[in-house]
């Protein structure tokens, strides 16, 4: 469990399945994301389940509320090691998510993963022009850069518009005012004094 201050990440469960297919499938979210492909069937969800399994250059994790409502998908994709980079994105469903806050922490609390446990240096995602929200929680509220314009990159609606391709550093992220409060403890409290304890008795 990886908790933010609105929002939590866990892996995704088999009985997030049917979330799943209803948030990839939802036309409103589509057209709001680069990525493009056929509607998936129940079967597919299953197979992209079972196939996710042990993949370590893929992450996808659940976003649930405080409440524990599955609300969202975020996640790490083309993860290299080398590096040190990935892309990575969010989903969050329509209806009763909106503007409460829920994406900006996901974003937030995903780059506090990816830089601080994960070890990566740079996160990189694309944006379609149009994608105000998407704008202002990342770029505006997170810490993230525009690289550059990918001209008329996605086709959408019958009509070709640009992207933005987006970036953030790990030093891009520590800049936002409140990133600490994402920034995973090194040491829980307490512990550096037991082992200076055990270090004496010895
Ligand atoms: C993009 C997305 C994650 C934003 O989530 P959200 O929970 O609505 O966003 P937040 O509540 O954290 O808001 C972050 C900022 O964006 C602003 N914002 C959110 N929705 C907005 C809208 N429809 N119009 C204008 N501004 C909006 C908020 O006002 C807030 O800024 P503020 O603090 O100055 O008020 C969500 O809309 C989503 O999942 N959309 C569908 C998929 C998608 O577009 N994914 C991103 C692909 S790159």
């Amino acid at each position: 469990m990886i908790a933010g201050k609105k929002v939590r990440l866990r892996p995704v469960e088999v009985r997030d399945l049917e979330f799943c297919q209803m948030l990839y499938n939802d036309p409103r979210i589509r057209q709001m994301v680069v990525g493009w492909d056929f509607p998936v069937s129940m079967a597919a969800q299953n197979k992209w389940f079972e196939a996710s399994a042990g993949n370590t250059t893929n992450l996808r994790l659940l976003v649930e509320s405080d409440e524990g409502e599955a609300i969202g998908i975020t996640g790490l994709w083309d993860i290299d090691w080398h590096n040190r980079n990935a892309m990575t994105g969010v989903k969050l469903k329509y209806g009763g998510t909106e503007g409460k806050g829920y994406g900006r922490d996901t974003i937030m609390v995903m780059n506090a993963y990816a830089f601080f446990e994960v070890g990566l240096h740079r996160l990189w995602g694309l944006i379609i022009e149009y994608n105000i929200p998407s704008l202002k929680s990342y770029i505006e509220k997170s810490g993230w850069k525009v690289e550059g314009i990918l001209r008329h990159h996605v086709f959408r609606n019958g009509t070709f518009h640009n992207v933005y391709y987006v970036a953030c550093l790990k030093s891009d992220f520590l800049a936002v005012p409140d990133a600490v409060d994402y920034v995973p403890r090194e040491i829980p409290d307490g512990m550096h004094r037991c082992r200076l304890e055990v270090f004496q008795e010895e």
